[in-house]
């Protein structure tokens, strides 16, 4: 399997805050089945480009030489968007995961996205000449509020990430399931952070995953990653729109 979002590299961001803390993230990582990981540190461009690029060599040296037998990792980082105007665009193209052409952005969760996101998004695509991964897409009250965004964001030609946990949590549950089934979900990730709460738990989302019976849909997703990893064109093309009625995802 393989893992999309993680903050698994030592003290460069609110994730693994220790190198012990990243090689037992790893492993339990690894246990679960994880073959190849992606390092996708917060950038929230308060420090330098090149501080930052060079923090995440740094941070990912220190665990390099044991990280768990036969384990693929990358290197790319967690960007935010804001969707406002000061966003710097010609960035963005230095924090591609490692050997594609697709950056992870993180969009406002807690908060109403700006009028402008879509027009900014848009604007940056253009300009980046990257695909988006769009971040955990089952956390951001705007989509949980009206799943037909996630329409516009493929329309865009974004890819969309959903988080292991979001199976696990009863408010995300329902869209992620209906994402996946309807052909939404384009890379897993653990967002892992720590080995307490927001720990690798790719174990534990297959088993929801199987008892809701799509586990053909879940193999698909690791299928895409996978083209996604190697520079292969990813079909955007869902099954059904996803309506909201009555507090459930259709
Ligand atoms: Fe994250």
């Amino acid at each position: 399997m393989i893992d999309m979002h993680t903050h698994v590299l030592p003290c460069i961001d609110d994730g693994a805050n220790s190198v012990e803390t990243s090689q037992t993230l790893l492993r339990m990582a690894h246990d679960q089945g994880v073959q190849e990981i992606v390092f996708t540190p917060h950038y929230y461009g308060d420090v330098s480009l090149d501080e930052f690029l060079e923090r995440r060599q740094t941070a990912y040296e220190t665990i390099q030489a044991t990280l768990p037998q036969g384990m693929r990792v990358r290197l790319g980082a967690e960007v935010y968007f804001s969707g406002l105007q000061s966003t710097n665009y010609d960035e963005l193209a230095y924090l591609k995961i490692q050997n594609t052409n697709c950056v992870m952005l993180e969009l406002p969760f807690l908060t109403v996205w700006p009028k402008c996101l879509f027009s900014n998004l848009e604007k940056c695509i253009q300009e980046m000449e990257c695909t988006p991964i769009i971040a955990h897409v089952e956390r951001y009250v705007e989509v949980l509020k009206d799943p037909t965004l996630l329409n516009r964001l493929l329309e865009l030609g974004c890819l969309l990430q959903v988080n292991t946990s979001a199976f696990l949590k009863k408010h995300t549950k329902g869209l992620a399931s209906a994402m996946l089934k309807n052909g939404y979900v384009h890379c897993f990730g653990t967002d892992a952070h720590d080995a307490e709460v927001r720990k690798p738990n790719y174990t534990q989302a297959k088993s929801v995953v199987e008892e809701l019976g799509l586990l053909a849909e879940w193999e698909n997703v690791q299928a895409t990653m996978q083209r996604i990893l190697d520079g292969k064109p990813i079909s955007l093309r869902v099954k059904k729109s996803i309506k909201k009625f009555f507090g459930r995802y259709h």
